[in-house]
């Protein structure tokens, strides 16, 4: 049973700037729900009930945004604005979360090692913010069901394009069952040449405690920056580590195209939305 699941939001967001100048990239929103919404309710909906945010300096709104708000909350009252209140309401009881910082971003690795207290010694979840999955049974939920018979890390993963094979961390795996690999080898943002297969790490992981181990002992890599990636390849002869090509679509969320793209998938399938934005985006092409 996954019980706990990490989800790291320390990083700049230089992606997104100026946006992300005095607002964290977690927060920006998909219509109305910000990115990081959508992930908790991954993490809920799987199953999870415990949740880790690793935050950072600049992140303040993500805690606030999840807690009470009994000003806003008095005046929908007092407006009758019962539906929005419901939401609000909501959002602060949505799961046991909890707050953890990074002093410095010093890579996704070190971000997850701070939630090693927290954690313990079980095997937990990583959800990455950038990634929002939309699928039938939850992507993290579909990785803990396969944990269930493996008992070893799992990680999620993709064919990606060319061209953006250098921008994933990047495995060689063994097909060894229906959309199951057994990873032999993982390589952070490796080049083209250097990559040895397309099938790309997207940012959903279940991990075995010993990762804290192997990331402890995992010297900063590309970036600069301790590597979550590198940490999972010492498991590989350690532990054993499986890949899962799941079923769902995958919004990269933190690339500006991925971001408009789930924007329009997102209103297209809203009521309130999808007939007003279906004749725009006709009326342009
Ligand atoms: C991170 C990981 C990378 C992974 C990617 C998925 O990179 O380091 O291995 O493939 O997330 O989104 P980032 O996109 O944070 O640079």
């Amino acid at each position: 049973m996954i019980r706990k699941a990490v989800i790291p939001a320390a990083g700049l967001g230089t992606r997104f700037l100026p946006a992300t100048k005095s607002m964290p990239k977690e927060m920006l929103p998909i219509i109305d729900k910000p990115i990081i919404q959508f992930v908790v309710e991954e993490a809920i909906t799987s199953g999870i009930e415990d949740i880790i945010i690793i935050t950072g300096r600049g992140k303040r709104a993500i805690e606030d945004y999840f807690d009470t708000s009994p000003e806003l909350e008095t005046h929908l009252l007092q407006n009758e604005k019962y539906e929005l209140l419901r939401e609000v309401k909501d959002l602060s009881s949505l799961a046991d979360i909890h707050y953890i910082r990074q002093k410095e971003p010093r890579g996704l690795g070190d971000a997850v090692l701070k939630a090693e207290k927290h954690v313990g010694d079980e095997p937990f979840a990583v959800l990455l913010g950038d990634d929002i999955i939309k699928a039938e049974i939850p992507c993290i939920k579909q990785l803990t069901n396969l944990f269930a018979k493996y008992n070893r890390t799992i990680i999620a993963v993709e064919e990606v394009s060319k061209e953006k094979i250098s921008d994933y961390g990047i495995i060689k795996g063994k097909e060894i069952g229906e959309s199951t690999y057994l990873v032999e080898d993982i390589i952070e943002k490796p080049s083209l040449e250097e990559a040895p297969s397309s099938m790309g790490t997207v940012g959903r992981y279940v991990l075995t405690p010993e990762i804290f181990d192997c990331i402890k002992e995992t010297p900063p890599g590309k970036g600069d920056e301790i590597q979550l990636t590198d940490a999972i390849r010492m498991l590989i002869e350690e532990a054993g580590v499986y890949g899962y090509a799941f079923d769902g679509k995958r919004y990269d969320a933190g690339d500006k195209a991925g971001y408009v793209k789930a924007i329009i998938d997102f209103a297209l399938e809203r009521a309130d939305l999808k007939d007003d934005v279906r004749r725009y985006l006709e009326g342009l092409v």
